[in-house]
């Protein structure tokens, strides 16, 4: 009579084993995703695995009725302390007895899938570079003299196939009572990057340890910092949370804080030293948030643009404020938390930078890249992610386009004569009526219109307007025919309305005046309308430079990427003339995506060697040496465009 079969689900991998062969085992052998922290000491129940008795007969199978061995004693006490789903069973207890189907639930699968949310909703396969196992170490003998530690490798290369593991002194200093008191049985935390050739031990616990391994993706960005903080073991994120990039003080934008480092000796440092003590914070907040001790942080992962690039690394960014902006390094970096002197998380954490892509498009961009994908789409898609620079990406499945372009900080509410930055008591939302010439707002905060009965109440102080306020107020202003294509606000007699006031030799549009209570008279000025034609001016140049390229003059769909994306209204964006012509419902948001991409690479090593390579092959567009991205940029002043035809407007 032959071994049983034995076909594992949803994998489909099948084989024949002896009969008393434990699940586990044969999972292993055919490459099964079945996990195990504990080697099958029916310790840690990250094995358990349901066997479906019911589904056999599709597979053309005779049905065993006795197909695992009985209960034995390690699963009934499991089950008594712990306990279990029923019709579960450990893995590495359950022995074929005859002919099975067995399923792996996710939750026991190494890989697991985590579905992320957003608009752009899709799978991570889990492939983390940090992982706990449990291994028994023998204990030493005189007739055999070895060191604790060699026996410590000895046995993870026996029990877990790890060759070569090493350690540093910190954990040598504690290996030998752990063992000792935890019966010479230790768990330990490992860890292998996509460029190390070795395994580091992080961390160590007597026994078996069952706490959590957590990481944090981190999205470095000029103006706040964001931080997701994921556990290494499902990807799951326990909390988000942000601070302001505490070098706003030394530079609103990147050049500024570029002119701060050449004017100011020892600047660079001063910014080196605030941005990282704000990323100890914010992992301390963040952990406590969620009553994760911050020394359970074993890794981060940053994203960030070219400048805080190398002032998080501690390397001078002069070279990035003159052409031809070269990096000290592009590629991605792999360091220890220490050598950036990263103190709140474990002493042993280990960081992932991601590569830039070139000396004005940083690892965040990369990070969008490897958040949106488009080198897997089928269709032409442009991927904008909007800061104080917008950083472009534009291709399919054949190749991708990368540009960065000096928008400036208009499109964040700075250089607006009552901008401010995207907070309470801010205007985020504008429409003009075409015919009274009338507006009514949104403020952050409420959900009430101006016009609503208890808006005031509800709004509160009115204190200026945001970046998404600005570009709707301007395209709503086109749209009532208060501003002209070339961008001039009309005269009170021009446009019928006594909102457009005389400002000196050009008119100013009155949005919102509390002038009367002591609040402020909230304007659009000529010279708002200068500030947010530049920017988007800039942002359609470095869009059409790309798509020049690769010689198409229409893309089939927009992504538009950061937290400014999520805001924007498409119509208005295209009203405006921000982006080229594409049917509004191909324009969609994908939120924070390079914060998105720090997380993909937060917990998947393979991820890691997948945005390199893309990165390698994306083909970089210098705007600042391009003729014609001048000629774009003059083109793309007039709203929406000089020349470009948007017929999706008339739609
Ligand atoms: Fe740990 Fe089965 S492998 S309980």
């Amino acid at each position: 009579m032959s071994d049983p079969l034995v076909i594992f689900t949803p994998s489909g991998k099948r084989g024949r084993f002896a009969v008393g062969t434990p699940v586990l085992t044969a999972a292993r052998q055919l490459g099964v995703d079945l996990d195990s922290v504990c080697g099958g000491r029916g310790i840690c129940s990250k094995c358990q695995i349901q066997p479906g008795y019911g589904d056999f007969a599709k597979h053309g199978v005779t049905v065993a009725a006795d197909a695992l061995s009985e209960w034995n004693a390690v699963e009934e006490r499991y089950k008594s302390k712990r306990g279990m789903i029923d019709g579960r069973r450990l893995g590495c207890q359950a022995k074929i007895m005859g002919n099975v189907v067995i399923d792996v639930p996710p939750e026991s699968q190494v890989h697991k899938q985590v579905i992320r949310k957003s608009a752009t909703e899709r799978e991570i396969a889990m492939d983390p570079a940090t992982r706990t196992v449990l291994v028994e170490v023998a204990e030493p003998d005189m007739h055999e003299p070895s060191g604790d530690f060699e026996r410590l490798q000895a046995a993870l290369r026996d029990q877990w196939g790890i060759e070569g593991v090493t350690a540093d002194l910190a954990i040598l200093r504690r290996l030998q009572p752990a063992l000792r008191k935890g019966g010479w049985k230790v768990t330990v935390a490992l860890h292998k990057g996509n460029h190390d050739d070795r395994t580091r031990i992080l961390d160590l616990w007597s026994g078996f340890f069952d706490g959590g391994l957590y990481g944090l993706a981190i999205d470095l960005g000029s103006t706040t910092i964001a931080a997701h903080l994921c556990d290494l073991r499902d990807g799951r994120v326990l909390a988000s949370s942000g601070v302001m990039n505490p070098q706003i003080r030394f530079g609103e934008d990147l050049m500024s804080r570029v002119s701060y480092a050449m004017m100011n000796p020892g600047g660079d440092i001063e910014m080196t030293a605030a941005v990282r003590q704000a990323i100890d914070t914010l992992a301390t907040r963040i952990a406590a948030e969620t009553g994760v001790e911050p020394g359970a942080i074993y890794e981060l992962a940053i994203v960030c643009n070219p400048v805080m690039h190398h002032l998080l690394l501690g390397i001078d960014p002069v070279e990035l404020g003159q052409a031809p902006f070269a990096l000290a390094t592009g590629g991605s970096l792999s360091l220890d938390a220490r050598d950036l002197d990263l103190g709140a998380v474990n002493r042993a954490a280990r960081v992932y930078v991601l590569p830039c892509i070139a000396g004005h498009v940083g690892a965040d961009c990369a990070a969008v890249a490897l958040s949106e994908e488009p080198q897997k789409s089928t269709d032409m898609v442009l991927i904008v992610d909007v800061g104080t620079n917008a950083e472009i990406l534009l291709g399919n499945q054949d190749r991708v386009l990368a540009c960065s372009s000096p928008t400036g900080p208009a499109f964040e509410g700075a250089q607006i004569s009552s901008g401010q930055r995207a907070a309470p008591g801010a205007i985020e939302r504008v429409e003009i009526d075409p015919a009274t010439k009338e507006p009514r707002f949104r403020v952050i905060g409420c959900d009430l219109w101006s016009d609503d009965p208890g808006f005031a109440a509800a709004a509160g102080p009115i204190t200026g307007i945001c970046g998404s306020g600005i570009i709707e107020a301007v395209a709503e202003m086109r749209m009532a025919g208060l501003l002209d294509p070339r961008g001039l606000i009309g005269s009170a007699e021009q446009t019928g309305t006594p909102r457009c006031e005389p400002d000196g030799r050009t008119h100013s549009y009155l949005l919102h005046d509390a002038s009367a209570a002591g609040g402020p008279r909230i304007l659009v000025t000529q010279g708002d309308i200068r500030a947010i034609q530049l920017a988007k001016s800039a942002l359609y140049a470095g869009a059409r430079l790309l798509m020049d390229e690769i010689g198409i003059d229409k893309v089939d769909r927009v992504v538009l990427a950061g937290a400014f994306g999520a805001h924007i209204s498409a119509k208005h964006a295209m009203v405006l003339g921000m982006i080229p012509d594409v049917p509004l419902d191909r324009v969609i948001s994908a939120g924070n995506a390079a914060g998105t991409g720090a997380r993909i690479a937060l917990a998947s090593v393979a991820a890691r060697d997948g945005v390199e390579d893309l990165v390698r092959q994306i083909h970089k567009i210098e705007t600042a040496i391009e003729p014609r991205f001048q000629e774009h940029f003059v083109n793309a002043n007039a709203i929406p465009h000089a020349v470009d035809p948007f017929p999706e407007l008339s739609r």
